[in-house]
């Protein structure tokens, strides 16, 4: 594969996605108060057909519904919670710019689905979940741009590695890795620093926040690929930033990661 005109090509469509829609960002800025009403809410989204039908189908499935009745919008909001209508909310978002159609989406989804809500679910206190929402739904969304702008050639790579290729073959390729790619996204698209910083340092962790992401990606992609043992990284960096206690969030993240996997099948 040729490099240069991979990285011309990446650079190329880059400069070409467009920005979140105006109506998806204020959605989600009214998601982020603990305090949200939830008619105002129910209101908001139901101006968007496909994302009160993804709302509703996920309420209305096996997981959530035991009784018979069928759930509206109202009641589905409030069946799946607030953690997971934010997901929803900004991966839609995402998908409007950066296609949904394209072809491993659906795998990344539901990577970055799983570890955004055992992320949620590991916050310390409101302020953490608040900062470790968006990087840690978002943190590969390099990846998610590399699929949808230069969709052949990453996934050739995919189908070679036979899982999400590592930082030094995409820089091998595209002179670029994902997280500095999903960081110049993330900028142009405004996110805030600690958000930016989540998606950069997702690999080589600069703060608690992005030691946690890096733990849950870590775990979540020895289960992807098959690997049920999924011991800790043994890393002194994350030791730094998490404590003592980091080995026990293994088993917690892989407790989570299952009651989750069962969630996020439905949202598909
Ligand atoms: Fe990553
Ligand atoms: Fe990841």
């Amino acid at each position: 594969m040729e490099k240069t005109s991979c990285q011309f090509c990446v650079q190329m469509n880059v400069d070409s996605i467009p920005a979140l829609k105006a109506s998806k960002i204020r959605l989600l800025e009214a998601l982020q108060h603990e305090d949200a009403d939830i008619d105002c809410l129910s209101d908001a989204i139901s101006t968007d057909p496909a994302m009160t039908a993804k709302i509703i189908r996920l309420a209305n499935s096996p997981f959530y519904r035991h009784a018979r009745q069928h759930f509206g919008l109202h009641q589905s909001l409030l069946t799946i919670g607030m953690d997971m209508v934010k997901c929803i909310a900004l991966s839609m978002a995402v998908m409007d710019s950066l296609g949904c159609e394209i072809k491993y989406a659906r795998s990344l989804w539901s990577h970055s689905y799983a570890t955004a809500l055992i992320a949620l679910s590991l916050s310390s206190d409101h302020v953490e979940k608040d900062r470790l929402f968006t990087g840690a739904l978002l943190h590969d969304l390099g990846r998610m741009v590399f699929l949808s702008k230069a969709p052949e050639a990453y996934s050739s790579l995919f189908e070679f590695e036979g899982y999400w290729p590592d930082m030094s073959l995409e820089n091998d390729v595209f002179a670029i890795d994902h997280t500095v790619l999903g960081e110049t996204v993330a900028r142009a698209w405004h996110f805030p620093e600690e958000t930016i910083e989540v998606i950069r340092n997702h690999h080589k962790p600069a703060s608690r926040t992005s030691a946690l992401v890096y733990l849950i990606n870590h775990v979540i992609n020895q289960y992807e690929k098959g690997d049920q043992s999924a011991t800790s990284p043994g890393n002194r960096l994350i030791h730094s930033y998490l404590g003592d206690m980091y080995k026990d969030l293994v088993n917690l993240i892989i407790q989570r990661y299952k009651i989750n996997a069962v969630i996020i099948e439905n949202l598909f």
